[in-house]
């Protein structure tokens, strides 16, 4: 019956509706959102105007999106959803390495660069030098795994925000290759803390609760190699005001690494005497066989 309907009763009638659903799982999907979007609906006792609100906001999420601003997966980061589908089956604890969400700045089309080289693309700032290794769970090298890498400026500005200075350039990521060893390096600069865009409708949202929309300094990776799960994290800076209080709660403990100073006149890993100040990073990433 989908008539005279009450309050109580509509869910189960739109719920039916879904019951010929020839995929089960969208048939579960869509009977438990109804469930909870309504429960929800009943609890707050939403209004009509609080709903012209959240459907003109929804509206204008979309219309913010372009091909290199994500004001959706934004919105899902801030509200810990991409988070919370992440922990639900990467928990974490175990011998590889933790998982955290991918964030918006992520692009196809990066550049691949080979090891050693400098992929800041110019861009100025304190010199990083970043080392990385791939292992398996045994601690065998992984060889050839492809790592993506990218992380914003000395200001907390990734390439895609700036792209009127940089002249449509990427810069500040790679897609690099392990060596035999499972070793990747690279030179680049030192990313910062940064605001998530809060210029649109996700920032309505962090000023109305007071939330800050810091993240602490980090660099991103995405990693893929043949016959294991494909990983995606990042590393935060260990001395970073914001570390305890990530505005998309991306941070796991197990991400902490220290971001090494070191003074002008000392030699870098790639044997270069440098005559300015510059910073070190290094990490191994265990990836976990992939399931058959
Ligand atoms: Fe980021």
């Amino acid at each position: 019956m989908s008539i005279d309907l009450t309050a109580a009763s509509i869910t189960e009638a739109v719920q039916k509706t879904f019951e010929g659903a020839e995929d089960e799982r969208v048939k579960e999907l869509f009977i438990r959102l109804v469930q909870h979007l309504h429960d929800f609906t009943r609890e707050v006792r939403l209004t009509g105007e609080e709903w012209f609100t959240a459907m003109d906001f929804l509206e204008r999420v979309g219309k913010t999106c372009t091909p290199t601003r994500q004001e959706f997966v934004l919105l899902s980061d801030i509200l810990g959803l991409s988070v919370l589908v992440d922990l639900i089956h990467h928990p974490g604890g175990g011998s590889v390495t933790d998982s955290t969400l991918l964030g918006p700045f992520y692009v196809e089309g990066r550049p691949t660069a080979q090891n050693g080289s400098d992929i800041s693309g110019e861009v100025e700032g304190i010199p990083l030098f970043f080392n990385g290794r791939v292992l398996d769970p045994d601690g065998n090298p992984v060889a050839g795994a492809k790592v993506d890498t990218w992380h914003s400026d000395g200001e907390g500005f990734y390439d895609v925000q700036m792209q009127d200075k940089l002249h449509g350039r990427l810069a500040m990521r790679a897609l690099l290759t392990t060596d035999d060893e499972g070793r990747f390096w690279y030179r680049s600069v030192a990313p910062r803390y940064y605001p998530v865009p809060n210029d649109g409708p996700c920032g309505e949202i962090l000023r109305a609760a007071n939330r800050s929309p810091m993240r602490p300094e980090h660099l991103h990776f995405r990693l893929h190699a043949e016959g294991f799960e494909p990983l995606i994290t990042m590393l935060v800076r260990s001395d970073d005001p914001y570390v305890e209080r990530d505005a998309v709660f991306g941070v796991r403990r197990s991400l902490v690494v220290d971001f090494v100073h070191h003074d002008a006149g000392d030699t870098a890993p790639d044997g270069t005497r440098m005559g300015e100040p510059f910073q070190t990073v290094e990490r191994t990433f265990v990836l976990d066989h992939r399931e058959h």
